[in-house]
């Protein structure tokens, strides 16, 4: 009883670190999973170890370093693939329920195709696994993050009819032997932007057919997911576990109330947001870009839409396929109408998207946070969410991090206005637990919770301010400073 009084008054005490914005001081649910995120080849490393395979990042980052700000890539980066039990540690000192890390599927599968097995790759995640369980934390694990095997590259990639059965065929291996250790599942991160490397030469695999690749991919990202999706279901039916898809959002507030720009500020949500979860929980794409992309496209010469159909079937497959959303989500953009852009050659998806976009300048990027989770709720039937990315990115060392402890607490604050309205918001994962590869940016821009220093061998790991911060919340449930 005296530590419960002391936490509700510690949680009484709390003031407000923005003078306009009082910090929601409410305690979060017991049962609301505080955690923390990371991706395989941003924290790995060994990335030619024990029979791992490549993938088109490492590809990339061999041949391109002129790509990446300070020309590094991540073979060895925070050596995670040695360093798991420190990671767990890590984790474990903070507290978290959760943690959400992902496979690297050329690890499991050098080619990417299930004809060769890597055991040791196998091995690695076991272990893994079995040391957050041993430590009472919940693995949520994402199959994807960006990290194509390069033999799969090779043969067509995401462009490929092949890909959902490739991508079946590795979540099946994946399932056979971590299907009774894991409940939540995110099948694709961020695909948007792991799409964008179709649609341009400045991200893997640098396919660049502006304005037709993106879409191509992922529409077959998308058949790819409910592909998974249904081989656990009908192949694992003993398990329980739940599926989504990272979906990341910068929310469009509009920037005025003219009706034109509340308009755009809903086109700019449908092409970015709606382009992937609409089909997952309705079965299509949103109307308003199968009429836009169809009308571009014909006025460009095309003789049909770029946007690529579903069949009824597919349609039928796809629909459904969320059980909670996972959202990951730093900052918001003002969105205000233009007039139609013109057509170019090569097309390009912002000019299908038709919305100006202003980026906040400093310290507002949190607030569309409510509105944002407000917007999911009905839009996609008040689904239960999960924050599986939010965070703050920047370039100082220092270990004093108060800019990042302001935006965690400001974005976590303002989600949970959300969940106190009914949103069902059920856990948060902060990016990151520690700094790592920011892929174009290299270790540049730093996110991490714990910092590395990627200059000594051992990659020591110390906590951060925000950490010990975190740490607070999570014991308190409360935004305590
Ligand atoms: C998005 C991506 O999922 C992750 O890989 C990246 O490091 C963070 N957000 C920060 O940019």
């Amino acid at each position: 009883l005296l530590i419960l009084n002391l936490i509700i008054a510690v949680c009484l005490i709390q003031l407000s670190s923005q003078d306009d914005y009082a910090i929601n001081n409410k305690k979060f649910p017991d049962s609301f999973l505080f955690g923390a995120s990371t991706a395989a080849y941003q924290i790995e490393g060994g990335w030619n170890e024990d029979g791992k395979g490549p993938s088109i990042w490492d590809t990339f980052t061999h041949n391109h370093p002129e790509l990446i700000s300070d020309r590094s890539n991540a073979d060895v980066t925070c050596d995670s693939y040695h360093k798991y039990k420190e990671d767990v540690l890590l984790l474990k000192n903070l507290g978290v329920n959760i943690y959400r890390f992902s496979i690297s599927w050329s690890r499991i599968l050098p080619t990417g195709l299930p004809d060769e097995i890597n055991e040791n790759g196998i091995q690695y995640y076991r272990n893994l696994i079995d040391e957050l369980k041993a430590n009472g934390i919940e693995p949520l694990v994402t199959l994807y993050h960006w990290d194509l095997p390069q033999g799969l590259s090779d043969r067509g990639g995401f462009l490929s009819d092949e890909f959902p059965k490739w991508f079946a065929d590795y979540s099946r291996i994946v399932f056979q032997n971590f299907a009774n250790d894991v409940n939540y599942w995110v099948t694709f991160n961020e695909p948007i932007y792991g799409c964008s490397g179709y649609g341009n030469d400045r991200a893997a695999p640098a396919v660049n057919q502006s304005g037709v690749g993106e879409y191509i991919c992922a529409h077959n990202l998308l058949k790819a997911h409910a592909a998974a999706y249904h081989l656990y279901r009908k192949e694992f039916p003993q398990n329980e576990g739940k599926f989504s898809m990272a979906i990341p959002v910068e929310y469009a507030v509009p920037n005025s109330t003219k009706a034109e720009d509340v308009a755009a500020a809903e086109q700019k949500m449908q092409f970015t947001v709606g382009w992937y979860a609409r089909p997952l929980y309705a079965g299509d794409y949103p109307e308003i870009m199968k009429t836009r992309i169809a009308k571009r496209s014909a006025a460009e010469g095309f003789k049909k839409s770029r946007l690529p159909e579903f069949t009824d079937e597919e349609k039928r497959n796809i629909k459904n396929t969320m059980d909670y959303f996972a959202l990951n989500s730093y900052t918001l953009n003002y969105i205000y109408a233009i007039a139609e852009p013109p057509i170019t050659s090569p097309p390009t998806v912002s000019n299908d998207v038709g919305v100006g976009v202003i980026w906040p300048t400093t310290g507002d990027g949190t607030l569309g946070m409510t509105d944002l989770a407000r917007w999911i709720s009905k839009e996609y039937n008040n689904p239960d969410i999960i924050l599986t990315e939010n965070g703050y990115g920047g370039s100082s060392k220092d270990l004093e991090d108060p800019e990042r402890i302001s935006k965690i607490q400001n974005s976590l604050s303002r989600f949970k206005d959300a969940l106190d309205e009914g949103v069902k918001l059920f856990g948060y994962c902060v990016w990151s637990l520690m700094d790592n590869y920011e892929w174009n940016q290299g270790y540049t821009v730093k996110y991490g919770i714990h910092q590395v220093d990627f200059s000594d061998k051992n990659r020591t790991r110390t906590a951060k301010k925000s950490a010990k911060w975190y740490k607070n919340v999570i014991k308190t449930r409360c935004l305590v400073d």
